[in-house]
């Protein structure tokens, strides 16, 4: 094509009818478009300056929920008192003797004086006697031969075994299991 046959086709007006099998249309937008291009810019028009000043973004609601989360996550899992419930709780410790009678005292003894277990009547402690301590103790066990007792018992009633544990008579000396222990002399005679 020559320069000026290019110009021509350039130049001719709209709607001239096609030459070369090559003509131009100028239809106007569907009237649905250009309602939307406008809705566009109206929209950004309010949610800019909102997205701006109103505060809200992704990160602090994500960060509200995630607290929420927390606060619902806590208010229901079982929390674990730090403080023996039953201390002094007769009906309590009656049940927590049975419990020491037909598990713990085959190897703490029934008077607590120990075994197989040390003692839980002297002043001399292991892992600790406050009742958070002895809690874990008994729910978890220690590697020393204390099975672990939380699957079989459950949460109460081991907080009801250590409310009767704290009533058994003390003794001074340290007894079994404590590092100052002497096994009592060998009857002797016969
Ligand atoms: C199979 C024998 C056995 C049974 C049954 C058992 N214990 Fe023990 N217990 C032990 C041994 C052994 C230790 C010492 C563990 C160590 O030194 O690591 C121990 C340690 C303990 C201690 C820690 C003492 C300290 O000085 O810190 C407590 C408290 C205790 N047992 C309570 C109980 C209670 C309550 C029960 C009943 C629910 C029980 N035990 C049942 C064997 C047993």
């Amino acid at each position: 094509m020559s320069d000026d046959e290019l110009r021509e086709v350039a130049e001719r007006p709209t709607g001239e009818a096609p030459r070369d099998g090559i003509g131009e249309e100028d239809n106007p937008i569907p009237s649905w478009w250009w309602a939307g291009f406008v809705a566009t810019i109206l929209f950004a028009a309010f949610y800019l300056p909102y997205y701006t000043f109103s505060g809200w973004s992704q990160r602090t609601q994500y960060d509200a929920e995630v607290a929420d989360a927390r606060a619902r996550a806590a208010a229901t899992a079982p929390s674990t008192p730090t403080a023996n419930p039953y201390r002094g709780d007769a009906a309590a410790i009656a049940e927590g003797r049975e419990t020491f009678t037909t598990i713990c005292a085959a190897c703490h003894k029934p008077d607590g004086t120990g075994l197989v277990g040390p003692s839980l009547v002297d002043p001399y402690w292991k892992y600790g006697n406050s009742d958070a301590v002895l809690f874990e103790t008994v729910t978890k066990g220690r590697p020393g031969g204390m099975p672990a007792w939380e699957p079989q018992l459950g949460a109460t009633r081991i907080w009801k075994v250590l409310a009767y544990v704290e009533t058994l008579p003390k003794s001074d000396r340290p007894g079994l299991g404590a590092p100052g222990y002497t096994p009592p002399a060998p009857p002797t005679g016969r």
